[in-house]
């Protein structure tokens, strides 16, 4: 199994020889792990069982790490969750908390050689390999699957829809270029006719009204929502079983990101697929999702049901979330509330709980090591000593 190990920078500043430690390290590491993705394993040794069938996507203890020039980024750290069929599971905390890098160690599409997922297990239900003897459904253990097989289900079953789809398209072709290429990856058999026809049907389905004159256009001849809607029919090409939207409409204004929403939740409904929604607005959270994972640090903090988490937040760090939500009837000569402090360094995480030097509901135990999960209710957890009966 893969082996952690961490520099030995603790200041802000690295002399010399603690700098060339570093990078010495870090080439180290990053050969071993990119050795790791491009071995010739065989499909048994990628090969896991899902702990719950009705779940598209189990995380356990993901570690993702950034191999920098100061030393080991500890982007995601010790990441679990789990993702239901046919739920729309929202993921929110403040920027840098590792939102997006988890979901891209999802898609294996961390920026390598310096990300690399170092730990932990993301398992994919894939209908590709039915049961074991026993009956447990199959699954693919994505950070153990070489680079080379992830085109199984990348782009396929899990696909991604990112923030500013300018950057996402190529700017060189036409939509509908982009669109049937999509097409020809996941059915190279189809001809070129029935590509088109496809690729004409997936921007019906996500309401543009000229899907012909949209498809040879290129992407500055549309506006932003339309080209969202474009990357939101690419996603859709290959009948995925997981979209991972990462805030989705946050370069879009507020009515067209009314109408983005509403279209992937109708989508999501109708193919039945779920949605990994990575956002920083609440409102959105509360009107799309079913479930909500909290994360702080690198870490998820609390999760539970969209109801758990807006009627009986319990994490200092949520209960705050909450507090600093603009609300209609706020009085506007009223500072909005934000939470004070920083957010610990990902190079020298403490080794107590991350929220400390921010929580006002700070005990003598909280210097103890990092809290547990503890549950609150059979789908609602929250890390944080408040709750912990048994150490009162
Ligand atoms: N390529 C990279 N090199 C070094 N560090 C990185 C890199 N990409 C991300 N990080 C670090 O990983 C951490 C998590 O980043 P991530 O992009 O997942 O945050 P996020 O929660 O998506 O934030 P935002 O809400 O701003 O999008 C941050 O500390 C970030 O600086
Ligand atoms: S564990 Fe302690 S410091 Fe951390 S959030 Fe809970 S009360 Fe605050
Ligand atoms: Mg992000």
């Amino acid at each position: 199994m893969f082996k952690k190990k961490n520099n030995k920078a603790k200041g802000n500043y690295l002399t010399l020889k603690e700098s060339r430690a570093i990078i010495k390290h870090n080439i180290k590491q990053m050969k071993y792990y990119e050795k790791l993705k491009k071995a010739n394993v065989d499909v048994s040794d990628y090969t896991t069982v899902m702990h719950d069938p009705n779940n598209v996507v189990e995380i356990e203890n993901l570690h993702t790490v950034f191999f920098t020039d100061n030393g080991t980024v500890n982007s995601v750290n010790g990441v679990s969750f789990n993702i239901p069929k046919n739920k729309v599971v929202g993921v929110v905390g403040e920027s840098g908390c590792g939102k997006s890098v988890t979901s891209l160690s999802i898609m294996q599409l961390v920026q390598s050689p310096q990300g690399q997922v170092i730990e932990g297990s993301i398992r994919f239900n894939t209908d590709d390999l039915g049961n074991d003897e026993t009956g447990n459904k199959l699954a693919y253990d994505i950070v153990k699957m070489p680079t080379k097989d992830m085109y199984k289900i990348r782009g396929k079953d899990i696909t991604m829809i990112f923030q500013e789809p300018m950057t996402s398209l190529n700017p060189i072709f036409t939509i509908g270029y982009q669109l049937d290429e999509v097409m020809f990856i996941h059915e190279p058999n189809m001809s070129k006719e029935d590509v088109k026809k496809h690729s004409i049907e997936m921007l019906i389905k996500v309401g543009i009204s000229m899907p012909e004159r949209t498809y040879n256009s290129y992407p500055h001849e549309l506006s932003g929502g339309m080209r969202q809607r474009v990357m939101i029919a690419m996603a859709l090409a290959g009948s995925p079983k997981l979209i991972i939207a990462d805030e989705p409409t946050t370069a879009l204004d507020v009515t067209i990101q009314a109408q983005i929403l509403d279209l992937l939740k109708s989508i999501q409904k109708e193919i039945g697929c779920s949605i990994m929604l990575i956002t920083h607005d609440l409102g959105v959270i509360a009107e799309m999702a079913d479930e909500v994972i909290v994360m702080y640090a690198g870490r998820v903090i609390e999760r539970g049901t969209v109801r758990e988490i807006f009627n009986d937040p319990r994490h200092p760090y949520t209960i705050g979330l909450q507090k600093s939500k603009p609300l209609i009837n706020t009085d506007v000569n009223e500072p909005l509330y934000s939470i004070p402090g920083q957010v610990p360094n990902p190079i020298n995480m403490p080794d107590h709980c991350f929220f400390k030097s921010r929580c006002n509901k700070c005990m003598a135990k909280c210097s103890g090591e990092y809290p547990k999960e503890i549950k609150i209710s059979d789908t609602h957890y929250v890390s944080c000593y408040l709750y912990d009966k048994e150490g009162k």
